[in-house]
């Protein structure tokens, strides 16, 4: 497929909004901005220097015209950004019961890791018709995940997570890239966004090969990584439990409330002395440039395995 088709090719619904709406917009300016141009060479025509027209002021204002102009453009711009802000607004929403994709960018390569433990590189596989969301953290400078297809396009930024969800209704192969300049090889940053049917999808998942989960990897690394030997159960140092922990309300030493979601459990992870729980001493060491973000998504799913207050998250 030429590179024009790539993009025009729409794999969601919410794509076919986004041009919608676009294509709304470009319209609206076309009729407001035309007779402005038009009426322009008009007058300059009419009234160049030395042509015999009435050049009397006219006497009386029309109210009505001068108001409709303001009122009209005003209502159908407000209308505009309701339309946009609501598209907008939608991306950040995740419904529940979304597939959960992990995504690690660096320099310069995308990695996809899928719940059953599959991962990827520059490719993403997708089962059509069912919610996806994407937890994306960045390995060393600021990346953006483009899929034109799907008109979305979201910033993968070190030093924390960064979301974004969609549902793509029709299967195909599609182009996905790095939309943030990231160094020398940002232009071959990109790879295949590829939409599946659930039952294709489920063949590639078995046929991917890996026995362990996401999360029965990320209870592999939790032991030899040494966590267990705090987090435990037969632990004698007094450390958080974990269990139940997943989207908890927990009080920190300093007072504060968190909400012990993905990104918080990162931050625990690579940031310990960030943010203690209340009731514990702060004697967790950092594990940051000793996990990559791609282990440390492993053990995110291990923990939210373990149960909590939101199972999908
Ligand atoms: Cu990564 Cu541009």
């Amino acid at each position: 497929m030429s590179p024009i088709l790539h993009w025009l090719s729409e794999a969601s619904t919410h794509a076919a909004a986004v041009d919608r709406l676009f294509a709304a917009v470009t319209l609206l300016v076309l009729l407001l901005s035309a007779p402005v141009f038009f009426l322009t060479i008009a007058f300059a025509v009419r009234y160049r220097r030395g042509r015999l027209v009435d050049r009397r002021p006219v006497p009386n204002r029309n109210v009505w015209l001068e108001v409709s102009w303001t009122i009209i453009p005003f209502v159908l711009l407000v209308f505009f950004f309701i339309r946009a802000t609501t598209l907008f607004v939608d991306l950040y929403q995740t419904p529940p019961g979304a597939l959960q994709i992990d995504v690690v960018a660096k320099q310069w390569m995308w990695k996809f890791q899928h719940p059953e433990g599959q991962a990827e590189i520059n490719e993403l596989h997708v089962p059509a018709g069912q919610a996806v969301a994407l937890t994306m953290a960045s390995q060393d400078v600021i990346h953006s995940l483009f899929i034109p297809a799907l008109r979305i396009k979201e910033d993968v930024v070190p030093g924390r997570y960064t979301h974004i969800w969609f549902k793509a209704d029709e299967p195909g192969e599609y182009q996905l890239t790095c939309a943030e300049f990231c160094g020398t090889n940002h232009s071959v940053m990109g790879g295949h966004f590829i939409v599946m049917t659930p039952e294709d999808y489920a063949d590639w998942l078995r046929g991917s090969g890996t026995d362990l989960s996401l999360a029965a990897q990320g209870e592999a690394l939790f032991r030899s990584r040494g966590c267990s030997g705090c987090h435990g159960p037969s632990a004698t140092v007094h450390a958080p439990k974990l269990e139940g922990l997943f989207g908890k309300t927990i009080p920190l030493q300093d007072g504060r409330m968190v909400t012990a979601d993905a990104g918080y459990i990162r931050d625990s992870i690579l940031l310990p002395q960030a943010a203690i729980a209340a009731g514990y001493p702060p004697i967790m060491p950092t594990y940051q440039n000793i996990l990559g973000e791609d282990e440390v998504q492993k053990l995110v799913a291990y923990i939210q395995s373990l149960g909590g207050a939101k199972e999908q998250q």
